[in-house]
């Protein structure tokens, strides 16, 4: 009798806990945090705004730079903005997960295929900002890398 009411309640838990990591699984697991929208790696060339990569001024001191990764390398890899801009990078990988970290700023994103990124930042500093790649991507990872020129 008493065993049957054991087996019974821990059935129920197992099928709770169940539910609860399908749920998790289903509802919150299916995107990273950053992600807004899905974006076929694939079709990155003719998808906007990745059809035209580079840097555009958007407002009074604001620029964007829609960016894509993919190995082993950044596009555009010349980059200029002005000190003191708000700066709104939109990116993407074309391939697998790439990273977006800036030497010297507090920058460091995750890029994955399917996915944009969006990092907004404003150098103070003028100077030559060294970028690196800080996810393994590859035989050619070490080289992946390119630099920010803040004027
Ligand atoms: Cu791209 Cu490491």
């Amino acid at each position: 009798r008493l065993e049957e009411i054991w087996l019974g309640l821990s059935a129920g838990i197992l099928i709770l806990f169940m539910v609860i990591v399908g749920y998790q699984t289903f509802a919150l697991g299916m995107g990273p945090p950053s992600n807004k929208e899905n974006i076929d790696p694939e079709q990155v060339d003719q998808t906007a705004p990745f059809d035209n990569p580079g840097v555009k001024k958007v407002g009074e001191n604001e620029y964007e730079v829609v960016m894509t990764l993919q190995a082993f390398g950044f596009t555009p890899s010349d980059i200029e903005v002005p000190a003191g801009a708000e700066v709104t990078f939109t990116m993407t990988s074309k391939d697998v997960v790439h990273g977006f970290q800036v030497a010297g700023t507090n920058i460091n994103a995750m890029v994955m295929p399917g996915h944009i990124q969006e990092i907004t930042h404003t150098f103070d500093e003028p100077g030559e900002y060294l970028v690196l790649c800080n996810e393994y991507c590859g035989a050619g990872h070490q080289l992946m890398s390119t630099t920010i020129t803040v004027k």
